[in-house]
């Protein structure tokens, strides 16, 4: 009998099945409510704080949460670019006429896809959404750390990809995809809601 209570008490507490604890109150409850909140607020930002600078450190940590994203067969076929002096930012604001914010950004980091190894054939522009995700990665983590940044458009405008390869002395299996000028926010920003239950379809259209 003794053995059976403690075999039930053993089982509670491996499986979290006790009373005393909501599985509201649990970490994992609270970590999905910070990411849900980083999801649902997360907002272009276009405006930053000049006497900030973005340290080391939370470069890295934008970077660890960009390649976390998923990728088709794990290909992982992206590199990044680290834009972190003014020359460099000022210079890829000259040729991109949408992120003229370069010009006041202490940071930007470009998502490029790697030819060398995107999949083969049909496949390969795979890329695209693989480079996409990890944009989207990147956007988030930088919200959550209380940063601001926002996507800005290279590929497919092929003058824009030549341009940016240019500035950036890029080999040729590297295509930028996007430029993410990131700062901290200068000024209140209000997300967007774009909740629209019409465009959700059950079992087929
Ligand atoms: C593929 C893509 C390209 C974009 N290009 C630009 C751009 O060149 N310049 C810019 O200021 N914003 C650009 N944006 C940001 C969008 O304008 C912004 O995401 C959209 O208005 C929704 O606003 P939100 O990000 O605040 O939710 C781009 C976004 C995406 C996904």
């Amino acid at each position: 009998m003794k053995n059976l209570l403690f075999a039930t008490l053993l089982i509670m507490m491996l499986t979290g099945c006790n009373n005393s604890q909501s599985k509201q109150d649990t970490p994992a409850a609270d970590s999905s409510a910070a990411a849900l909140e980083a999801i649902f607020t997360r907002t272009s930002v276009r405006s930053y704080d000049p006497d900030r600078a973005v340290s080391p450190d939370t470069v890295e940590t934008l970077l660890r949460a960009a390649m976390s994203a998923p990728t088709a067969v794990n290909k992982q076929p992206w590199a990044f670019v680290v834009l972190d002096n003014r020359e460099a930012l000022d210079s890829l604001a000259e040729v991109l006429p949408y992120a003229k914010m370069l010009n006041h950004a202490p940071l930007a980091i470009v998502v490029c896809g790697d030819m060398d190894k995107a999949l083969e054939g049909t496949a390969r522009d795979f890329w695209i959404q693989d480079a996409s995700a990890a944009t989207e990665n990147l956007l988030i983590a930088a919200h959550a750390l209380g940063l601001g940044a926002v996507w800005t458009g290279v590929y497919p405008d092929s003058e824009r990809v030549e341009a940016v390869k240019n500035r950036l002395g890029l080999p040729s299996a590297i295509i930028p995809l996007c430029v993410v000028p990131v700062g901290y926010p200068e000024g209140e920003q209000t997300p967007k809601d774009k909740w629209n239950p019409g465009a959700i379809h059950y079992n087929r259209w």
